[in-house]
Protein backbone atom coordinates (compact mmCIF):
# COMPACT_ATOMS: atom_id res chain seq x y z
CA UNK A 1 0.00 0.00 0.00
CA UNK A 2 1.93 3.18 -0.87
CA UNK A 3 0.45 6.16 1.14
CA UNK A 4 1.54 10.05 1.09
CA UNK A 5 3.90 9.33 4.30
CA UNK A 6 6.07 7.24 2.62
CA UNK A 7 7.67 9.97 0.46
CA UNK A 8 9.72 11.23 3.33
CA UNK A 9 9.56 11.72 7.29
CA UNK A 10 7.00 11.98 9.49
CA UNK A 11 5.92 15.47 10.92
CA UNK A 12 2.23 15.35 13.14
CA UNK A 13 1.33 18.46 15.15
CA UNK A 14 -1.14 17.68 18.21
CA UNK A 15 -2.63 20.15 20.49
CA UNK A 16 0.02 20.79 22.81
CA UNK A 17 2.49 18.10 21.29
CA UNK A 18 4.64 17.46 17.86
CA UNK A 19 5.63 14.32 16.68
CA UNK A 20 8.61 13.67 14.27
CA UNK A 21 10.97 11.24 13.48
CA UNK A 22 13.89 10.25 16.14
CA UNK A 23 17.24 10.92 15.11
CA UNK A 24 20.73 9.74 17.09
CA UNK A 25 20.89 12.93 19.03
CA UNK A 26 17.48 11.97 21.06
CA UNK A 27 20.00 9.20 22.84
CA UNK A 28 19.45 11.33 26.61
CA UNK A 29 15.70 11.68 25.64
CA UNK A 30 15.00 8.09 25.10
CA UNK A 31 17.14 7.10 27.75
CA UNK A 32 14.42 8.90 30.04
CA UNK A 33 11.87 6.86 29.25
CA UNK A 34 12.78 3.29 28.83
CA UNK A 35 15.99 3.81 31.08
CA UNK A 36 13.90 4.48 33.82
CA UNK A 37 11.92 1.88 35.31
CA UNK A 38 9.06 3.30 36.83
CA UNK A 39 8.20 4.09 32.98
CA UNK A 40 9.82 0.77 31.38
CA UNK A 41 8.09 -1.23 34.13
CA UNK A 42 4.67 -0.83 32.18
CA UNK A 43 6.16 -1.70 28.85
CA UNK A 44 6.58 -4.63 27.60
CA UNK A 45 10.79 -4.73 27.73
CA UNK A 46 13.21 -5.12 30.56
CA UNK A 47 14.54 -1.44 31.29
CA UNK A 48 17.08 -0.45 28.77
CA UNK A 49 20.83 0.72 30.06
CA UNK A 50 22.71 3.01 28.63
CA UNK A 51 24.06 1.02 25.57
CA UNK A 52 20.61 -1.27 24.53
CA UNK A 53 19.45 2.29 24.50
CA UNK A 54 21.37 3.48 21.95
CA UNK A 55 21.17 -0.06 20.08
CA UNK A 56 17.11 0.60 20.41
CA UNK A 57 17.72 4.22 18.81
CA UNK A 58 19.71 2.67 15.84
CA UNK A 59 17.27 0.14 15.23
CA UNK A 60 14.49 3.38 15.34
CA UNK A 61 16.23 5.37 12.96
CA UNK A 62 17.24 2.06 10.95
CA UNK A 63 13.55 1.14 10.19
CA UNK A 64 11.77 4.29 9.42
CA UNK A 65 13.72 4.45 6.38
CA UNK A 66 12.41 1.09 5.25
CA UNK A 67 10.47 0.79 2.16
CA UNK A 68 7.11 -0.11 2.71
CA UNK A 69 7.06 0.85 6.13
CA UNK A 70 5.44 -1.26 9.23
CA UNK A 71 6.73 0.82 12.16
CA UNK A 72 5.93 4.66 13.38
CA UNK A 73 8.35 4.85 16.38
CA UNK A 74 7.99 8.72 16.77
CA UNK A 75 8.74 11.15 19.54
CA UNK A 76 6.65 13.14 21.63
CA UNK A 77 8.49 16.91 21.94
CA UNK A 78 6.31 19.24 23.40
CA UNK A 79 4.75 22.67 22.12
CA UNK A 80 3.99 24.38 25.38
CA UNK A 81 7.35 24.21 26.26
CA UNK A 82 8.55 27.66 28.68
CA UNK A 83 11.58 28.08 26.36
CA UNK A 84 11.75 27.68 22.79
CA UNK A 85 15.49 25.88 22.86
CA UNK A 86 13.10 22.60 24.97
CA UNK A 87 10.52 22.43 21.91
CA UNK A 88 12.26 19.89 20.25
CA UNK A 89 12.89 17.77 23.62
CA UNK A 90 12.13 14.38 23.48
CA UNK A 91 9.22 13.52 26.73
CA UNK A 92 8.24 10.30 25.29
CA UNK A 93 7.10 8.75 22.40
CA UNK A 94 4.61 6.47 20.49
CA UNK A 95 4.88 3.68 18.50
CA UNK A 96 2.79 2.58 15.75
CA UNK A 97 3.14 -0.76 14.12
CA UNK A 98 1.41 -1.69 11.23
CA UNK A 99 1.09 -5.39 11.72
CA UNK A 100 -0.98 -6.09 8.51
CA UNK A 101 -2.15 -3.54 5.81
CA UNK A 102 -5.54 -2.58 7.74
CA UNK A 103 -4.26 -2.96 11.45
CA UNK A 104 -1.86 -2.17 13.66
CA UNK A 105 -0.83 -2.16 17.55
CA UNK A 106 -0.34 1.29 19.91
CA UNK A 107 1.96 1.94 22.27
CA UNK A 108 3.02 5.08 24.17
CA UNK A 109 5.10 6.06 26.92
CA UNK A 110 6.19 9.65 28.51
CA UNK A 111 9.04 10.21 30.53
CA UNK A 112 8.09 10.04 34.62
CA UNK A 113 9.28 13.91 34.83
CA UNK A 114 6.66 15.18 32.38
CA UNK A 115 3.39 13.18 33.43
CA UNK A 116 0.40 14.23 34.24
CA UNK A 117 0.08 17.44 31.65
CA UNK A 118 -1.79 15.67 29.14
CA UNK A 119 1.35 14.75 27.01
CA UNK A 120 0.36 11.14 26.04
CA UNK A 121 -3.17 11.62 25.40
CA UNK A 122 -2.50 14.22 22.98
CA UNK A 123 -0.14 12.27 20.96
CA UNK A 124 -2.08 8.93 21.28
CA UNK A 125 -4.74 11.08 19.61
CA UNK A 126 -2.92 12.27 17.02
CA UNK A 127 -1.14 9.45 16.49
CA UNK A 128 -4.51 8.03 15.56
CA UNK A 129 -5.82 10.66 13.28
CA UNK A 130 -2.56 9.78 11.22
CA UNK A 131 -3.07 6.12 11.59
CA UNK A 132 -6.95 5.83 10.35
CA UNK A 133 -6.91 8.76 8.21
CA UNK A 134 -3.31 8.84 6.28
CA UNK A 135 -2.78 5.12 6.60
CA UNK A 136 -6.41 4.22 6.48
CA UNK A 137 -5.96 1.25 8.87
CA UNK A 138 -9.15 0.07 10.18
CA UNK A 139 -8.30 -1.91 13.29
CA UNK A 140 -5.60 -0.11 16.17
CA UNK A 141 -4.85 -2.46 19.62
CA UNK A 142 -3.04 -2.14 22.62
CA UNK A 143 -2.02 -3.60 25.25
CA UNK A 144 -1.90 -2.40 28.46
CA UNK A 145 -1.13 -4.25 32.28
CA UNK A 146 -4.01 -4.76 34.76
CA UNK A 147 -2.87 -2.41 37.44
CA UNK A 148 -1.55 0.19 34.50
CA UNK A 149 -3.56 3.00 36.07
CA UNK A 150 -2.67 5.65 33.31
CA UNK A 151 -2.21 3.36 30.89
CA UNK A 152 -5.49 2.23 31.15
CA UNK A 153 -7.27 5.11 31.58
CA UNK A 154 -5.22 6.29 28.44
CA UNK A 155 -6.76 4.20 25.85
CA UNK A 156 -10.43 4.05 28.05
CA UNK A 157 -10.98 7.80 28.08
CA UNK A 158 -9.93 7.60 23.86
CA UNK A 159 -12.65 5.07 23.44
CA UNK A 160 -10.87 1.47 22.71
CA UNK A 161 -13.15 -1.08 23.71
CA UNK A 162 -11.64 -3.84 26.17
CA UNK A 163 -11.62 -7.24 24.52
CA UNK A 164 -10.06 -9.52 27.31
CA UNK A 165 -7.23 -10.52 28.98
CA UNK A 166 -3.91 -11.81 27.38
CA UNK A 167 -2.66 -14.22 29.77
CA UNK A 168 1.16 -13.91 30.81
CA UNK A 169 1.61 -11.86 27.93
CA UNK A 170 4.60 -9.91 29.05
CA UNK A 171 7.92 -11.07 30.49
CA UNK A 172 9.81 -8.06 31.37
CA UNK A 173 12.20 -7.36 34.42
CA UNK A 174 12.15 -11.15 35.75
CA UNK A 175 8.69 -11.60 35.50
CA UNK A 176 5.12 -12.50 33.18
CA UNK A 177 2.26 -10.30 33.26
CA UNK A 178 -0.81 -10.33 31.86
CA UNK A 179 -2.46 -7.80 29.50
CA UNK A 180 -6.03 -6.01 29.22
CA UNK A 181 -5.98 -6.13 25.57
CA UNK A 182 -8.02 -3.07 23.97
CA UNK A 183 -9.37 -2.42 20.39
CA UNK A 184 -10.65 0.91 18.22
CA UNK A 185 -11.93 1.00 15.03
CA UNK A 186 -11.84 3.55 12.22
CA UNK A 187 -15.64 4.06 12.39
CA UNK A 188 -15.52 4.18 16.06
CA UNK A 189 -12.82 6.74 15.63
CA UNK A 190 -14.37 8.97 13.50
CA UNK A 191 -17.99 9.23 15.08
CA UNK A 192 -15.52 10.10 18.30
CA UNK A 193 -14.29 13.06 16.14
CA UNK A 194 -17.07 14.55 15.01
CA UNK A 195 -19.27 14.83 18.66
C1 LIG B 1 0.45 6.03 30.52
C2 LIG B 1 1.29 7.28 30.32
C3 LIG B 1 1.86 7.28 28.91
C4 LIG B 1 0.42 8.52 30.51
O1 LIG B 1 1.21 9.66 30.18
P1 LIG B 1 0.74 11.15 30.59
O2 LIG B 1 1.42 12.10 29.66
O3 LIG B 1 0.94 11.35 32.04
O4 LIG B 1 -0.80 11.05 30.24
P2 LIG B 1 -1.84 12.25 30.13
O5 LIG B 1 -1.43 13.34 31.07
O6 LIG B 1 -2.00 12.59 28.70
O7 LIG B 1 -3.15 11.55 30.65
C5 LIG B 1 -3.83 10.61 29.83
C6 LIG B 1 -5.16 10.27 30.43
O8 LIG B 1 -4.96 9.35 31.50
C7 LIG B 1 -5.48 9.91 32.71
N1 LIG B 1 -4.53 9.58 33.75
C8 LIG B 1 -3.23 9.92 33.77
N2 LIG B 1 -2.64 9.42 34.87
C9 LIG B 1 -3.61 8.74 35.54
C10 LIG B 1 -3.63 7.98 36.75
N3 LIG B 1 -2.52 7.79 37.48
N4 LIG B 1 -4.80 7.42 37.14
C11 LIG B 1 -5.92 7.57 36.40
N5 LIG B 1 -5.96 8.28 35.24
C12 LIG B 1 -4.82 8.85 34.82
C13 LIG B 1 -5.59 11.39 32.48
O9 LIG B 1 -6.63 11.96 33.24
C14 LIG B 1 -5.84 11.49 31.00
O10 LIG B 1 -7.22 11.40 30.68
P3 LIG B 1 -7.83 12.38 29.51
O11 LIG B 1 -7.07 12.05 28.25
O12 LIG B 1 -9.27 12.02 29.45
O13 LIG B 1 -7.55 13.75 29.99
C15 LIG B 1 2.46 7.35 31.34
O14 LIG B 1 1.95 7.19 32.64
C16 LIG B 1 3.53 6.31 31.09
O15 LIG B 1 4.46 6.53 30.32
N6 LIG B 1 3.39 5.12 31.71
C17 LIG B 1 4.39 4.05 31.46
C18 LIG B 1 4.24 3.46 30.05
C19 LIG B 1 2.85 2.87 29.87
O16 LIG B 1 2.19 2.50 30.82
N7 LIG B 1 2.37 2.74 28.58
C20 LIG B 1 1.08 2.14 28.34
C21 LIG B 1 1.22 0.74 27.84
S1 LIG B 1 1.65 0.74 26.11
Amino acid sequence: MTTRHDEGPVVLHGRIVRLREFTLADLDGVRGVIGDNRVAHHLSFNTRNAEQARELLHTIVEQARARPRSEFYLAITPRDADRAADNDRVVGFTRLQRTHPYSGRLVYAVAHAHQGRGYAGDAVRTLLDFAFGTLRLHRITAAVGPDNRAGLALVENIGFTREGVLRDHVHANGAWRDSVLFSLLAPEWRRSRED
